[in-house]
């Protein structure tokens, strides 16, 4: 594998996705597979309708997960040619794919339904810290749908640590772009490409934003936070 993907691939580790997903060596083919949802299509409805969960991971996420697979194939097979203008175009495919096969995988575990927690607010040091540095979760809220309601067309809202100043913020990105580019670690990540809402809240953003709270599972940010703080 070059050099120069290499963080890519490191990247798609650091985003949770196991490495047992990821196969390696010299065909990587199918090394990475559509993780299960740890919950029903249609356990967060009315929140998020079971058409849009599952169109979103059998068909969407599945997409990204596949071109990345063949993107690491044709990669593996320019690398063997000593084809360097290939393998620089296949590094765009790489993070795209790369990146939505990882934000999604966070996504799901960041979404519960309410019989599991979904909603229910978050505790601990966690909650301490958003209190401190937004006020209240409902400033936190606020202040969080006001910039994803804001991304430019496809893109995500992130709730990141930032191990070198062990600072919570409010980010967005563009398209599939991991946090980890940042050097961010991924908390909460709130899927804003219009495949994620459009068939229950039409064009209506800032609707989606404000009712997806009510499935929002603290309990798994909550963890992504103390993890990142014990590295
Ligand atoms: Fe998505």
């Amino acid at each position: 594998m070059a050099s120069h993907v290499t963080p890519l691939l490191n990247n798609l580790r650091k985003g949770t996705v196991p490495l047992r997903h990821f196969t390696g060596g010299a065909a990587p083919s199918a090394g990475f597979k559509l993780p299960d949802l740890p919950y029903d299509h249609g356990a967060l409805a009315p929140v998020i309708s079971g058409q849009i969960m599952e169109l979103h991971h059998k068909k969407h996420h599945q997409a990204y997960v596949t071109n990345l697979n063949a993107a690491l194939d044709k990669f593996s097979s320019a690398q063997s040619r000593g084809d360097t203008a290939e393998l620089s175009a296949l590094t765009n495919a790489i993070k795209f794919n790369g990146g939505g096969h990882v934000n999604h995988s966070i996504f799901w575990t960041n979404l519960a339904p309410k019989s599991q927690g979904g909603g229910e607010a978050p505790k601990g040091e966690l909650a301490e810290r958003i209190n401190k540095h937004y006020g209240s979760l409902d400033n936190f809220i606020t202040k969080f749908n006001a910039q994803a309601a804001g991304v430019q067309g496809s893109g995500w809202g992130w709730l990141a640590y930032e191990p070198s100043t062990d600072a919570l913020s409010i980010v967005t990105l563009p398209n599939q772009d991991p946090l980890s580019t940042l050097g961010l670690v991924p908390l909460l990540g709130i899927d804003v490409w219009e495949h994620a809402y459009y068939l229950d809240y039409k064009n209506a953003r800032p609707d989606y934003l404000k009712a997806i709270w009510q499935v929002v599972n603290w309990k798994n940010v909550t963890e992504r936070f103390d993890a990142a703080k014990k590295k």
